[in-house]
């Protein structure tokens, strides 16, 4: 039989912005010698250190890899059932991360948000991870588990209030507060780069069912907000949602891994409520205006190099302590069946989206990967929804500052 790992969770690049953030939260949690066992890995030893330090959490083991470093990975791998990664941008240093976790048969999740990344992962391992047992659950922060885990919480009290899925779901930011880091602006601003080179990741970027198995069931055209809209769900102006173009395609990959649990015609949306009115829809308009802008600077390599250099959060920083405290989400879900049935729902998480909240979700999802059977769910790339179903709403409930709920018509 196979020695049980040492660690349940390894959290590789520990000492990242929202690395640090996640050690916090684990400390808090669950302490050094606690019911968890865990461990702080990345490349700099006195980084760690300082990090453990900060954290009085001088007892925690750490190991040392270097992202390219094949050989250290595969050691640190086998130490673990779960290995959390916050090295990114993905799609430039994750893959022999991923590699390793596949071959040694080790689960994973991070914080990607790269769906190309994502589907080069697949394309490449997915049949690796079949045999040897590893799961892997990329998009694993607020992108994309929020989206993810609503859409699933829709549908489970849709069956039950209406007694059938809802074929269409829309959800709707009615509030956010947070910024992004440097970390996920470097992430963007990399998709951007790749895209522009290459005229089929631009094509497979557009496609909604990007990530799902290659023999889905999905024609239905999908709704793609990419401007100022009315919306006569809440007479109001919608603009886009900078994540809708990830959570989208996890929602979707969801469905297909689920046998089509939502149906083969289901619709999903994601945008940003801005108001009622001639206010709403100025608003709407700047939204989509400034988000087209940075999509075009970040493009063209002078733009780029200004918003980099000058203009951007650099890698390694991002929001305040009092910026994360004081930040929220409040997404809204609209759910209709075929037959007119409707029901809402609504996601709330404290803390800003993008790190406070982003640490406590994705610690907890790796909490419930290290839970999960290997009897239970077989090797393969899985969305949060399709490995962990209800047992990630309860750990996110009881312990990451989020809330589900049905609303009342
Ligand atoms: N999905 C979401 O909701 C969400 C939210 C937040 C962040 N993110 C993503 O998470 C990632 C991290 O974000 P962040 O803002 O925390 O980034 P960051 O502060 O820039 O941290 C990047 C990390 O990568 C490590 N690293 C870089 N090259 C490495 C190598 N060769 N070997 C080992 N480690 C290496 C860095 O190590 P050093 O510390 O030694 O430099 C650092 O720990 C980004 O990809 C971001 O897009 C996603």
């Amino acid at each position: 039989m196979a020695k049980k790992p040492k660690f349940d969770v390894i959290i590789f690049g520990a000492t990242s912005f929202v690395g640090d953030i996640i050690t916090a939260y684990m400390m808090k949690q669950y302490g050094v010698s606690g019911k968890v066992a865990w461990a702080v890995a990345g490349r700099s030893e006195s980084k760690l250190a300082a990090l453990k330090e900060k954290h009085g959490a001088e007892a925690l083991d750490h190991i040392i890899a270097d992202a390219s470093d094949e050989t250290a990975l595969k050691q640190m791998v086998t130490q673990a059932k779960v290995i959390l990664s916050t090295v990114g941008p993905y799609a430039l240093y994750g893959e022999p991360l991923v590699k390793a976790c596949v071959e040694a048969g080790t689960d994973y999740c991070d914080l990607a948000g790269e769906v190309q990344w994502y589907k080069c992962m697949m394309d490449k391992y997915a049949a690796t991870a079949e045999k040897t047992g590893a799961r892997i659950v990329h998009c694993s922060g607020y992108d994309s588990i929020p989206s993810d885990m609503g859409v699933y919480y829709l549908q489970q009290h849709a069956q039950e209030k209406l007694g059938s899925y809802c074929n269409q779901v829309d959800m709707r930011v009615k509030k956010i507060k947070g910024a992004a880091s440097g970390g996920t602006i470097a992430s963007m601003i990399n998709i951007t780069k790749e895209a522009v080179k290459d005229p089929a990741l631009r094509k497979e970027l557009a496609n909604p069912y990007s990530i799902c198995p290659a023999d889905h069931d999905f024609t239905v055209r999908q709704d793609n907000i990419s401007g100022a809209v009315f919306d006569g769900d809440y007479d109001a102006w919608i603009a886009p949602f900078v994540m809708a173009a990830v959570n989208t395609r996890v929602v979707h990959r969801t469905n297909a891994l689920m046998d089509n649990a939502y149906g083969t015609d289901f619709k999903y949306s994601e945008a940003m409520i801005m108001g009622k009115g001639s206010k709403g829809k100025s608003r709407a308009r700047m939204l989509s205006f400034g988000l087209g802008a940075f999509m075009v600077s970040a493009a063209l390599p002078p733009t780029r190099w200004v918003l980099e250099k000058f203009v951007v959060t650099k890698p390694g920083d991002g929001p305040s302590p009092e910026d994360q405290e004081n930040g929220l989400y409040d997404m809204r879900f609209i759910g209709k069946t075929k037959e007119g049935g409707q029901i809402k729902v609504k996601v709330y998480g404290d803390k800003d989206p993008g790190y406070g909240s982003t640490a406590k979700i994705i610690s907890e999802a790796a909490l419930c990967l290290a839970g999960l059977p290997k009897k239970d769910k077989a090797g393969g790339f899985w969305t949060p929804a399709s490995a962990f179903g209800q047992s990630l709403i309860d750990n996110l409930t009881a312990h990451a500052g989020l809330t589900f709920e049905v609303l009342d018509d």
